[in-house]
């Protein structure tokens, strides 16, 4: 297996990660991979049949038994993911899943199972994969790495806006409490919790639009 040429991205929530990747790969021509809609559409699965979310048993039984399949579209720019056959991409973004993916994330081996589909992936097709342990765990001999972040009441505004834009009822408080309580809780697990990668390029996007963020991963992708 070879991984040499993939990029890849990690960082908190909000900070830009999946548009910059998708730029990213749409510009070098890579397939954008989004590894935190796989433990988006096992939450969702389990919110929708009603497995209790804190019962680690029944999630990794629930896992073990879930078929997920990543679909590249829009010429591998942007990710389809499949649950069971059926398309779930919209419904894994609400507030409801994400105040509850960060508990299933921290379970090893629903971890280990979602990094093996994550490799098997990035063993087929030169990727940009984002998440939070891609440099770290899933990829550690990425060619490129990046460590995007911003200050959280910035990547806060960001997640509003784009909660309002789909229609959600949000305020901006509950979407700022909850981005910290997934910060705190991706940071702190025992588990490949979100570092940067020691070799990771850190992207501070506070005061950068979306454009000069890719503009600093291509002048370190492109040279
Ligand atoms: O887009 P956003 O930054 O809000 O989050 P995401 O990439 O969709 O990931 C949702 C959640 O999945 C994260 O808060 C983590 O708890 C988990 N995740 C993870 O543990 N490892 C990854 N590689 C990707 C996501």
């Amino acid at each position: 297996m070879s991984f040499k040429n993939s990029i890849a991205i990690d960082g908190p929530a909000g900070a830009g990660k999946s548009t910059a990747a998708k730029l990213l790969a749409k510009q070098v021509g890579y397939v954008y991979v989004d590894t935190g809609a796989m433990y988006r559409a096992l939450t969702y699965k389990a919110l929708s049949i009603g497995v209790r979310i804190d019962d680690e048993e029944s999630i990794e039984t629930m896992a073990a038994e879930t078929e997920l399949e990543i679909k590249p579209s829009n010429c591998g720019a942007n990710t389809r993911i499949f649950c069971d056959g059926y398309e779930v991409t919209d419904q894994i973004r609400s507030p409801l899943v994400s105040g509850n993916v960060s508990l299933i994330a921290r379970m090893a081996s629903v971890r280990r199972r979602l990094q093996r589909l994550q490799r098997d992936i990035a063993s087929q097709m030169d990727v940009v994969m984002d998440g939070r342990d891609v440099g770290t765990r899933v990829l550690p001999e990425a060619r490129f790495k990046f460590f995007l972040t911003a200050s959280v009441i910035i990547r806060a505004e960001r997640r509003y806006k784009e909660l309002r834009g789909t229609g959600e009822p949000v305020s901006l408080w509950a979407v700022k409490k909850q981005v910290i309580a997934r910060d705190l809780s991706d940071s702190l697990r025992f588990l490949d919790p979100l570092v940067r990668a020691p070799t990771a390029v850190l992207i501070d996007s506070t005061n950068l639009d979306i454009g000069q963020v890719v503009e600093v991963m291509v002048s370190h992708v492109c040279t």
